[in-house]
């Protein structure tokens, strides 16, 4: 594995998700990457991404630093070509060169801006720092993909299930008062699909995924249908892509709760975190039985060690 940004960086997944799972069961192991140094850029807010790396970093015994970029940067210009007489002070193409010189590893966090379908799924800034860092790079959420949520997530559902049928799987839309990236719902799709799982998406007209995320995953309009003898509820809300990043829909009765979870086949219940309890996810189901919200957000750390240690070897 070189980078990991996508699904298509890597090899062998049920490895990768194996690795997370000996890591839960072992994680301290300073010798594999001891003296290496993992930078962490954000240019946007995080709780679970920024703590569970640096965790990981220091239990593979390697120094984490994180860099709040939009804070304590200089405003950076990601324009090939750009005369720079405004007020970007210094350009990607150097940043991420000088980064690059500094760690072994670069972890970045971009938000799309949510304005242009087109700039926002080109990857801009992820591949900027893939273009120029010269160093192995890890995705911490960028404007399309969350893909170290989805390995945790993946990793979780498997410590959860142990049939030996498929699980069914729905990843229902909730309500939000704000526009939302897609990058979680698109990740866990792109994910949920390489590791064959029987998917449903559900979400209300307006809303349905980029095609080249949904692929020929059934979308079905009608929530409760689709909840039907569900094994695992992923909630989540996104804007729409359709009307990009617009609000479209604020229906409360998409608030997923015990009336939804009734239909399900004692489903348990996802979120990436962070939630807005009473507005995404009741209560009486995010502290209930069901919800493994807390084991996703703990397998967030041994995901990123297996990540870590792969791309530090
Ligand atoms: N789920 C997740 O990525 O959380 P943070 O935004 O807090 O990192």
């Amino acid at each position: 594995m070189k980078h990991f940004t996508s699904i298509s960086d890597i090899n062998d997944l049920d490895g990768l998700v194996e690795k997370a799972l000996a890591f839960k069961k072992d994680a301290f192991q300073p010798t594999i990457a001891s003296g290496k140094k993992v930078g962490l850029i954000f240019l946007n807010p995080s709780l679970r991404t920024r703590l569970s790396s640096q965790i990981a970093a220091q239990n593979l015994g390697a120094e984490a630093i994180v860099l709040d970029i939009g804070k304590d940067g200089w405003a950076l210009e990601f324009e090939d070509g750009a005369v720079m007489n405004g007020n970007k002070a210094e350009h990607i193409r150097e940043a991420a060169g000088v980064m690059g010189r500094y760690f072994d590893v670069l972890g970045i966090r971009t938000f799309p801006e949510l304005k242009d379908k087109d700039t926002d799924y080109e990857e801009l800034l992820l591949n900027a720092f893939l273009n120029h860092a010269g160093i192995p790079v890890v995705s911490l959420e960028s404007a399309t993909r969350h893909p170290l949520q989805s390995l945790a997530d993946l990793m979780t559902m498997k410590e959860h299930w142990s049939e030996t049928r498929k699980p069914k799987v729905v990843l229902t839309w909730a309500p939000h008062v704000k526009a939302l990236p897609q990058a979680v719902a698109n990740s866990f799709t792109e994910w949920m699909i390489a590791a064959e799982m029987d998917l449903t998406i559900t979400n209300p007209a307006g809303y349905d995924l980029a095609p080249e995320f949904r692929k020929d995953v059934h979308v079905n309009h009608n929530q409760m249908e689709a909840l039907a003898d569900a094994d695992f509820v992923y909630v989540k809300n996104w804007s729409s892509y359709e009307q990009y990043g617009q609000v479209l829909s604020q229906d409360d009765t998409w608030t997923f709760g015990n009336g939804h979870l009734s239909v399900t086949n004692k489903a348990k219940v996802m979120h990436c975190l962070p939630v807005r309890r009473g507005l995404v996810i009741k209560d009486e189901v995010l502290d209930g039985p069901n919800a493994i919200h807390l084991d996703q957000s703990e397998n967030r750390v041994y995901s990123a060690q297996a990540v870590l240690s792969e791309l530090l070897k």
